[in-house]
């Protein structure tokens, strides 16, 4: 695992979409995977301008979206699906055809799932998923206790992922559960691009980077992928000893 320690936020960002764009400018035809929250908010920003000032061409990449949150509709503001249409794949001239999202409205999980992982097999897997780290060290919807070869599955939520959760709505929402890429298929990216920024990452980070492999911090695993790259900033990286 390579890691990389950011004097701030907006540096992080800029270096984050670089390296996104790298990998779609050596291959067009990427398949990426994308997650929503905060972390990434300012690298899709970056991202967006600078694929317009460099005419990088995402018309041939296809995209997954991380997870999604069960009972809420994609048109409702707070989902996975509004968000990534919103932030990412409108600015970037993404089309509806090359994605691939999670349906939070699904009646049968079991069949979604099985879809996800099928489309995931049958485009070659993942060429770069970039995710950010929960506070109890969940990578999208895998909380800690998750199967760590597991592929898309239905999950339970913390309540710290929950109260989190909440904050991404403009009204209160009833979420209870969520659906999520597993971690067979985070670690089967070819690259994983992690991000945290400030200090309430802190604790979590050193964790994840110093403590031991453990599915009580998923994101620990990242430390055996084999192409992982960690971006924080300084307030993220404020508890780590090296
Ligand atoms: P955040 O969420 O980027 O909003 O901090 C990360 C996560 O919970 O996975």
């Amino acid at each position: 695992m390579e890691c990389r320690i950011f004097d701030n936020y907006n540096d992080l960002s800029d270096a984050a979409a670089e390296l996104i764009l790298g990998i779609v400018e050596r291959k067009p035809e990427a398949v990426l995977c994308f997650a929503t929250g905060n972390s990434p908010v300012g690298t899709y920003k970056a991202l967006a301008g600078m694929a317009k000032e460099r005419g990088t061409d995402f018309s041939q990449c296809f995209c997954f979206g991380l997870d999604e949150w069960l009972g809420v509709p994609p048109e409702k503001s707070g989902s996975c699906h509004y968000l990534l249409f919103d932030q990412v794949f409108r600015p970037l001239g993404i089309k509806e055809e090359q994605t691939h999202l999670f349906n939070g409205m699904t009646t049968d999980v079991t069949t979604e799932c099985r879809i996800m992982n099928g489309e995931i097999e049958h485009v070659g897997g993942i060429d770069c998923m970039l995710v950010g780290i929960g506070l109890n060290g969940h990578i999208g919807f895998n909380e800690p206790g998750v199967d760590m070869e597991s592929g898309a599955h239905e999950q339970e939520l913390h309540e710290s992922t929950l109260a989190s959760g909440q904050l991404y709505f403009n009204e209160p929402t009833a979420i209870a559960k969520g659906i999520t890429l597993g971690m067979g298929q985070v670690m089967n990216a070819r690259t994983l691009l992690i991000l945290a920024n400030g200090k309430s990452k802190a604790e979590i980070i050193h964790k994840a980077c110093e403590g031991p492999v453990t599915n009580d911090v998923p994101a620990s695993y990242m430390q055996k992928h084999r192409h992982a790259v960690l971006m924080i900033d300084k307030e993220a990286a404020a508890a780590l000893s090296k």
